[in-house]
């Protein structure tokens, strides 16, 4: 730590700090940004870890590479992986983890000032973070429709062909007869504009969390680098990643999200409050 550190800012690189800025009033507005770390607890595989990473283990469907899964020109010809991958990865079976509440917390207290996930598993909404509030930069398994013609396809015919990793068709009056594909934002796809609109919110953080991702896909991982100097960076995840280390107020909380939250809540006096929230979701 260079002992030159402004005054304004945190005395020391610790999560201690963090929790001094938060419940001195110093922090009321929260920018999160999250990706998959913070759903593995929750029994969903990441895409990047080595042993148990989605990408580690799509070797069954044979793609040329295992981004194909999630890629337009891919799916457009072959659309079984991505079907077959959906029925492991469908909202329903799936429970909010310790980080998702933590972020939920926040927004209760009125300090969560936008949350920007990379996450598909819609548990931000299952954990009780206001829609408004959120902002799913790749999409989601909410809504789904026919890439020709975009006619909306519906929720229950959705979840019975991916019950049975079948491929649905478009359903609209006449012969569009299109492949069918949720609302989740694949390589060569743009990315909600609700992404392009919110992003301005950064600039006026007053402390900015990064939870669970390996930054390596953008626009979404220069996210971080919006946030102004002198504004706290906390980085809760297994290793270091894009630019979080490099800026005087970077706290990194190397390791499981889940304890880092928990260790942060234990500083905050929020424990309690934060257990008994998860359990009751
Ligand atoms: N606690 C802390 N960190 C964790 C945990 C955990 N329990 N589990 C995983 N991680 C970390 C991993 O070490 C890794 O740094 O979370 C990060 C997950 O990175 P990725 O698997 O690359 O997931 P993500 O960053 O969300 O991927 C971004 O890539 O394929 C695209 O569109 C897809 O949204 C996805 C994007």
């Amino acid at each position: 730590i260079s002992d030159d550190t402004p005054p304004e800012t945190l005395r020391e690189r610790s999560l201690a700090a963090v929790a001094d800025h938060i419940n001195a009033g110093r922090a009321r507005r929260i920018v999160v940004m999250t990706g998959a770390g913070i759903s593995t607890a929750a029994g969903i595989p990441d895409f990047r870890s080595p042993e148990t990473g989605l990408y580690a283990n799509l070797a069954k469907l044979d793609l040329p590479e295992p981004e194909a899964v999630f890629d337009l020109r891919f799916f457009e010809k072959n659309p079984k992986p991505f079907y077959v991958l959906a029925k492991d990865l469908y909202p329903g079976n799936f429970h909010p983890t310790v980080s998702h509440t933590f972020i939920s917390l926040l927004a209760k207290k009125g300090l969560l000032h936008q949350l920007f996930t990379q996450n598909i598993d819609c548990l931000e909404r299952a954990a009780g973070i206001p829609s408004e509030l959120i902002v799913e930069a790749h999409g989601s398994f909410a809504s789904q429709r026919c890439i020709e013609c975009k006619a909306p396809y519906p929720e229950d015919l959705m979840r019975e062909h991916v019950a049975r990793a079948d491929v649905p068709r478009c359903i609209r009056a006449g012969d569009c007869g299109g492949l069918v594909k949720p609302d989740i934002v694949f390589f060569h796809e743009a990315l909600p504009m609700l992404f392009y609109d919110r992003k301005d919110l950064i600039e006026k953080a007053d402390l900015a969390l990064v939870m669970g991702t390996s930054l390596q896909v953008h626009p979404f991982a220069g996210l971080p680098n919006y946030v102004p100097e002198g504004v706290p960076r906390v980085l809760f995840n297994m290793e270091r990643v894009g630019s979080l280390g490099t800026q005087a107020d970077d706290v990194l909380a190397l390791g499981d999200c889940d304890a880092g939250v928990r260790e942060l809540a234990d500083l905050l006096g929020w424990r309690e409050e934060l257990e008994a929230q998860w359990r009751g979701l």
